[in-house]
């Protein structure tokens, strides 16, 4: 896109504006270095000439990711002055509202990750499912069944019509509330595969993952940040942190796999880590 921006502004224009931007349905999300609204509009309007029939409205990201819902401030700048719209990975639908909901292009490559890891006759946990991209994935792609936390109520909402959207209502349950309380009260021992896809939580929820696997054991996908001099050293210090919490609560496991998924800004990383745990002692029971 930038190219083609290129031959239509200034550079001083164009220099407002990051590069990295993100698509979601038919919404692009452009972010800029200081807020410099006049310009970053220019922008918007050549991006809707440039893309008339894909792209509808041009916002810009004003806020970073935050509160517990991961949720960001939009300033409307060209085209439909709206927020909701249909986001598709590989054919699946999610109806989302951009500004009320997390959403994140930058994942799809895990939730088709973890779904083809994911056998039939799996259960499984996603603690933290924002408008159900995991959850419906997994769900239409391996027919297991998923329990869906959320504890955003606009986020829960939307993940229900997508339910109804993708057709999974027998396989997919929404539930509203902290994924924490809602382990304990009724989701103990029924998964075999637990999501935990918030890395702001990933370590004091950790328990509460072991708590929802079942005697026998499973996966957990665990999600973590880690500031580091690279990959590498990312991944091994997502390992180390994980190693020492479960050694604490005396579990046995082991990691099967383990990437970044994503650079989220200078010398900081998101990684995921793919740990298998064996039998459960009492205590998680
Ligand atoms: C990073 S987003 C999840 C992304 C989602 N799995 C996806 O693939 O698009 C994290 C989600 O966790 C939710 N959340 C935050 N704290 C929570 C909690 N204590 N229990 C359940 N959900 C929580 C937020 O509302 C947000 O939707």
């Amino acid at each position: 896109m930038r190219l083609r921006l290129k031959e239509r502004i200034t550079a001083t224009v164009l220099a407002n504006v990051y590069n990295s931007y993100d698509i979601i349905g038919d919404i692009v999300i452009i972010k800029t270095p200081n807020g410099d609204i006049e310009n970053a509009k220019k922008v918007a309007t050549e991006i809707l000439k440039l893309y008339p029939r894909m792209v509808k409205a041009v916002f810009m990201q004003s806020s970073a990711v935050q509160s517990d819902f991961r949720i960001r401030q939009l300033t409307f700048l060209a085209g439909e002055n709206r927020t909701i719209t249909v986001y598709k990975e590989y054919g699946y639908l999610f109806r989302v509202d951009v500004e009320r909901c997390y959403i994140s292009p930058r994942l799809l490559f895990e939730h088709k990750r973890i779904s083809d890891l994911v056998t039939p006759d799996e259960v499984v946990v996603n603690m933290f499912s924002g408008v159900g991209c995991f959850s419906i994935f997994i769900a239409k792609s391996s027919g297991s069944k998923v329990y869906s936390i959320d504890v955003n109520p606009v986020a829960c909402k939307f993940m229900q019509e997508n339910v109804r959207l993708n057709r999974v209502f027998d396989r997919v349950v929404p539930l509203l509330g902290d994924s924490k309380e809602i382990i304990v009260s009724q989701l103990r021992g029924v998964a075999d595969r637990v999501l935990m896809p918030l890395p702001e939580l990933a370590f004091e929820y950790l328990p509460y993952a072991l708590m929802a696997l079942k005697s026998s054991g499973g996966w957990i996908h665990f999600f973590d940040f880690q500031y580091a001099a690279n990959r590498q050293v990312a991944i091994k210090e997502t390992c180390r942190k994980v190693a020492m919490h479960l050694d604490a609560l005396d579990v046995d496991y082991n990691f099967s796999f383990s990437r970044v998924i994503r650079s989220v800004g200078p010398c900081r990383y998101q990684t995921v880590l793919d740990i298998y745990v064996s039998e459960l002692s009492s205590k998680f029971l």
